[in-house]
């Protein structure tokens, strides 16, 4: 599967290498594809990814990965032009000054990514953990959770194989409203990681009776 990746930074780092190493060919859309800072995301793929602007690499793909900061996502999903039908997967959140969401209980960032971006099938996915998790979500034998939201259930399959094959329990959480309580999430783990001591290195996971 061909995945665009707008926004090649910490998280769309993490998910283009792994998904890159599940087979998949990655176009990171950027700003300047002939800045030296991006050369090493190419390296860190093995080959199988490629730089070029977010409207070229949107074109050419099935599934795009938006992971830009809040406060850049609309300018961003503008410069990529027509997403209509294509799989729109919001790993971003709606967060302010001191890590605080802008948006929420009535809304979410991904309900308005929605709004923006014309005709996406848009899936809430890879915001509740950090991208160091993304990078490996086994740990001690355990596999980390990642709640997948959206309305289109074909779209959402593709995201929840997309996050089963880097090594999440990839659960349904249902309609994409439901990133109204999948946005909170990701600020749980980032006031525990970084106010309550439990730093980067934990994950949300799943125990179920009778499993
Ligand atoms: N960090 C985490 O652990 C984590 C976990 C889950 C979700 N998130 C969410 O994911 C999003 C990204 O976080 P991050 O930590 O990966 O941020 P980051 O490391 O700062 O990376 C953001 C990337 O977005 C790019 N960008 C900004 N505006 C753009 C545009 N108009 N077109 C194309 N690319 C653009 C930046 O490119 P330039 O280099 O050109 O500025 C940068 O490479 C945020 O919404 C965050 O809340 C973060």
């Amino acid at each position: 599967m061909k995945i665009a990746i707008i926004g090649a930074g910490n998280v769309g780092g993490a998910l283009g290498k792994r998904w890159a190493a599940a087979g998949h060919e990655i176009l990171f859309g950027v700003r300047d594809p002939a800045r030296e800072k991006y050369q090493s995301l190419v390296t860190q793929t093995g080959g199988k990814g490629q730089l070029m602007t977010s409207a070229a690499a949107v074109k050419g793909a099935s599934v795009v990965l938006l992971a830009t900061p809040w406060n850049t996502t609309q300018a961003a999903l503008a410069e990529c032009g027509d997403l209509a039908g294509k799989i729109l997967i919001d790993a971003t959140n709606p967060l302010g000054a001191d890590l605080a969401l802008t948006i929420g209980h009535t809304d979410s960032g991904a309900e308005q990514v929605s709004r923006w971006s014309n005709g996406a099938n848009v899936v809430k996915a890879f915001n509740s953990t950090g991208f160091n998790v993304m990078d490996d979500p086994v740990m001690e034998q355990r596999h980390a959770v990642m709640f997948v939201a959206g309305d289109d259930q074909a779209a959402k399959g593709v995201v929840l194989d997309l996050a089963t094959a880097i090594g999440f329990e990839a659960i349904d959480a249902g309609n994409l409203k439901m990133a109204r309580v999948l946005e909170p999430m990701a600020q749980l783990w980032i006031y525990c990681a970084y106010r309550q001591g439990l730093t980067r290195d934990y994950a949300f996971a799943l125990i179920r009776r009778g499993a």
